[in-house]
């Protein structure tokens, strides 16, 4: 059912972008489209915040390489507020003696609320939900 409440918006979209073909809206929609996509949902995003940094040159969702894997991460922490909030500090800080004594580098430039919502799909991967 939720499916038919996301298609009839884009339908909508899609018919009044056709019939108004002369006006600029249609940027406009796409950004639209983007915001609501990504804001109701947190760990879709973290998913392709993870994509798009350097996590994947050491880590990969289920096997390990230079570091854990990260369904090996979400088996064994919980899911919870706490959880999160240590390891998006983890992720920007880096750090070592977890896992063995290979570091993980920092990565100062990513943003708290960024690290929280990678965090946050870490921790979804052993299909725990957040409590
Ligand atoms: C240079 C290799 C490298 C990169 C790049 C890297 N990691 Fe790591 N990561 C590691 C290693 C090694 C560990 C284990 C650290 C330890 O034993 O404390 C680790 C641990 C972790 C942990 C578990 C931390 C804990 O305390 O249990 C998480 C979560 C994590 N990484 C997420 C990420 C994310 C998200 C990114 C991308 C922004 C990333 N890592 C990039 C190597 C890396």
């Amino acid at each position: 059912m939720k499916y038919i409440f996301f298609l009839v918006p884009v339908l909508v979209l899609a018919l009044s972008s056709c019939g108004s073909k002369k006006d600029t809206t249609s940027s406009e929609e796409f950004v639209v489209n983007d915001g609501s996509a990504t804001a109701s949902d947190p760990i879709a995003e973290g998913e392709k915040l993870v994509a798009g940094s350097d996590c994947k040159t050491c880590h990969h969702s289920v096997n390990k390489l230079i570091g854990p894997a990260h369904t090996e991460v979400a088996k064994k922490y919980e899911f919870t507020a706490a959880n999160v909030s240590m390891l998006a500090q983890k992720i920007i800080q880096g750090g070592q003696g977890v896992w063995g004594q290979i570091p993980m580098t920092a990565h100062p430039d990513i943003t708290v609320a960024d690290a929280e919502k990678m965090a946050r799909y870490v921790l979804s991967l052993d299909g725990e939900k957040e409590h």
